[in-house]
Parts: structure tokens; sequence; C-alpha cells
């Protein structure tokens, strides 16, 4: 008995497969971070992120530039200075590195990019963490969060479309939403890490920013092992107005990514974090994987699990494969 419901037919040629493939990517749905360096002079690769640069001023506008070419919906600063301090001033400093290739960024591109600013405290704190510390050495919540609304004004009058507030502090949305309010930026958008999961796929990234921790963010962001967590997360994040949730990591949280989907009412983002790039960059490297099936496979199952929005560091890449 031969079978009559036979799958293989809607996959006989490519118009065929073309016409039934139900999750697509596109260039606009991507969005690229990038690392700017504090006084650098010339563009200084990362080590475990080949192909990855901690960009000059210059080289940041020129990138900022390619990936608005190629179609790239988004970008998404973060900033490496060179002095750091127990409050992280550096981030609220109109002259700081990231505020600076902020204005860089919005004169050399304009309205073409949504401009995505990280809004967060270890960058810029000699501490490392993503808060400031009370006096037992604890990362404080509620002292935080004013910091953080300070941040996001400087980030707005810099030129980001949308601030990222990516540090798991309690109402971090909702102060930032009321220190955007307050200093009259109603049209400043919040991209919130709703669910943001205390992974060691942030690894590479510690040396693209030359983070300063030596612990851990364990009392912060999330358990790896919890999923319902997730969704009392974006729960608080879509009441105290965030207009994009993020989950992050992407790839070993598609399960999570697929639950937040169903309950947000606003686009949801998923971060493809650094350990996820430098995993598959350091097996091409070896001839083990094919970079362009492989990435793009891991962006259309990013996609396919919920996420509207994907950050990658493939970005402009992927962009050139999507034409
Ligand atoms: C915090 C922040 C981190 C990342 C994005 N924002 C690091 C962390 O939480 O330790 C990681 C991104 C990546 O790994 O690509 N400012």
């Amino acid at each position: 008995m031969y079978p009559t419901s036979r799958p293989r037919r809607l996959r006989s040629t490519a118009a065929m497969r073309g016409l039934v493939r139900e999750t697509t990517v596109v260039a606009r749905q991507l969005v690229l971070p990038v690392f700017v360096k504090k006084g650098a002079t010339e563009a200084v690769p990362i080590p475990s992120m080949p192909g990855v640069v901690q960009h000059t001023r210059d080289s940041l506008r020129k990138a900022a530039a390619e990936a608005a070419g190629a179609g790239v919906g988004g970008i998404m600063l973060f900033g490496v200075p060179v002095t750091r301090d127990a409050t992280g001033s550096g981030g609220i400093d109109p002259e700081g590195v990231l505020n600076t290739a902020l204005r860089d960024v919005r004169a050399e591109v304009g309205d073409d990019i949504v401009i995505m600013a990280d809004t967060c405290l270890d960058e810029f704190t000699d501490h490392g963490h993503c808060g400031l510390l009370d006096a037992a050495g604890r990362v404080g919540n509620d002292a935080t969060l004013t910091v953080y609304g300070q941040m996001a004004v400087a980030q707005v009058e810099a030129g980001a479309h949308l601030v990222g507030p990516s540090g798991m502090m309690d109402g971090q949305v909702g102060a930032i939403r009321a220190a955007l309010d307050a200093a009259g930026h109603h049209d400043a958008g919040i991209l919130a890490y709703s669910a943001k999961y205390a992974s060691a796929f942030y690894g590479p990234f510690r040396e693209a920013v030359e983070s300063q921790l030596s612990g851990d963010r364990l009392t912060y962001q999330q358990d790896p092992a919890n999923a319902r967590e997730a969704l009392r997360e974006t729960a608080l994040d879509l009441a105290e107005g965030a207009d994009i949730v993020m989950v992050k990591p992407a790839m070993s949280y598609l399960d999570v990514l697929r639950s937040v989907a169903e309950i947000a009412d606003v686009p949801v983002a998923a971060y493809q974090v650094s350990g996820e790039y430098s995993m598959v960059e350091a097996a091409v490297a070896r001839g083990w994987l094919d970079r362009r099936r492989t990435v793009l496979e891991t962006l259309t199952s990013i996609r396919r699990a919920g996420a509207d929005l994907v950050l990658t560091y493939w970005a402009v890449q992927a962009a050139g494969w999507l034409r």
C-alpha cells in the first residue's frame, strides 16, 4: 500500500518550496550590534569574535552607513570607555564614548536606520556590574534606576531612537519611561531586555567591551533553568511601557522566545549573542560548518520561534545574502 499523503510533493522544486515557505528573514528585521572604543585611532579586532572590531569614531560612522546601505533595520551601540568609576558616570556624560558615538551615527545616517543604545552601567563601572553597589557590595536596585533614567535621557538627546535597558533591575522600564517623559522625549522608545539570562554565551562580549567584572550577575540576570519567570519579567516590562521586548540569548532560549511571543502585544526581539557568533565562526574557521547556510538557518530558527527582529553580529553579511 503506497501512501496517499505525500509531504514530499511540496518539496519537489525550488518554486514549490518557495511558495509554501512559512518563515522569512529579511534585512530590515536585523539589527547590528557594534562596539566603539574611546580614543581608538584604528579599528581593533576582537580575538574571540573574528570579523568583529572595536570601532573608532570614523570606522563606526562608515559601518553605520554600510549597514543602512545594506538595508539592515537597526544598529545597537555599545561603548568601550578608557576610564571607569564606581557609578559609571561615563554613561551619562554627553561627551562619554557612547553618547559621542550616538551623535556621530545620527549625523551620518539620520533616520535611515533605527539607532539603539545599550542602557546599562557595566561598560562604565570600575567593578563591571550593571548597577550601583550598596554599602554591602551588592548591586542595589532602586539607586540604579535613577542612573538608568539619566543615562536614557542622555542617549536620546545624543540621537538614539530606542534605548535598550539590559541591566535586569526591577522597575527599569518604568523608571526610564518616566525619565524620558519628564524630559519631553515622549517619542523615544524602549527596547526592553525583558528575559535576559545569566549566560555563559556572553563570554566574548566581555572581551569586546573590556569588562572589569570579576564576579557574576546571578543576582540580577535570570537563571537559565527558569522559563516561567521570563513571562513574569515580560508582563512587568509591558505594564511599565516597553515598546519592544527581548529575549537573550537566542538559540538556547527558543522555547522562552516562543512563549514570550505568545503573550506579547508588542514586537518581540531576540539577541543572538557574542558566544553564539563565536561558536559558529570557530567551526567555520575549521571547515566544519558552512557559514552562509549555518547563519541563515540560525536566523530562520529564531524568527520561526517568534522573533520579529533579531540582533546579530552577522546582520550586514546576512543582508547581503538575503538580497
Ligand atoms: C550588558 C550587556 C551584555 C550583553 C549585552 N548587554 C553583557 C552582560 O550582560 O554580561 C551581551 C551581548 C553579547 O554577548 O553579545 N551591558
